[in-house]
């Protein structure tokens, strides 16, 4: 699928704990503009459901695990995250889901760009629409 891919972040071992880093161009080809995180997701529960026109992802799942489910309008793909040192990097125009979380499961999501809601596109019909002519 379309530069969807897993990223494996440097990871500094040590015996007083692991390290890993991420730095914007180097480990993700994105300026890095927001970050947030999503945790308590109660069991059954799915967050995303939807695809941004512009924003690019790197999602990591810092604690725990939880699939993502992509589709870019042609092909669907499941990657099961859990460990800290990988990201799985999303274009924009991706659909995405979330689901499967682990209890105590922490999602981190690199941004390339601000929270923007005339960036999302939340039908799903219209996501197809939007990405046919690629
Ligand atoms: P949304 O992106 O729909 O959540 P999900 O992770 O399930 O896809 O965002 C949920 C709500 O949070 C929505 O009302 C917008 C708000 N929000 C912000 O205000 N800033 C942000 O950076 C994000 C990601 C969401």
């Amino acid at each position: 699928m379309r530069d969807i891919r897993i990223i494996d972040f440097p990871k500094i071992s040590d015996n007083r704990g692991n390290l890993s880093f991420v730095e914007q161009f180097r480990h993700v080809p994105f300026k890095i503009e927001r970050a947030y995180w999503i945790y308590d997701v109660p069991g059954g529960e799915a967050r995303g459901g939807h695809a941004y026109r512009e924003n690019q992802e790197c999602i990591i799942a810092l604690s725990g695990s939880f699939d993502v489910i992509l589709d870019d309008g042609k092909e669907k793909k499941t990657f099961s995250l859990n460990r800290s040192y990988y990201g799985l990097y999303i274009p924009n125009r991706t659909w995405r889901e979330l689901n499967n979380f682990s209890t105590n499961s922490l999602a981190l999501i690199l941004s390339s760009t601000k929270y923007d809601e005339s960036d999302y596109i939340r039908n799903y019909d219209n996501f197809l629409k939007e990405v046919e002519h690629e």
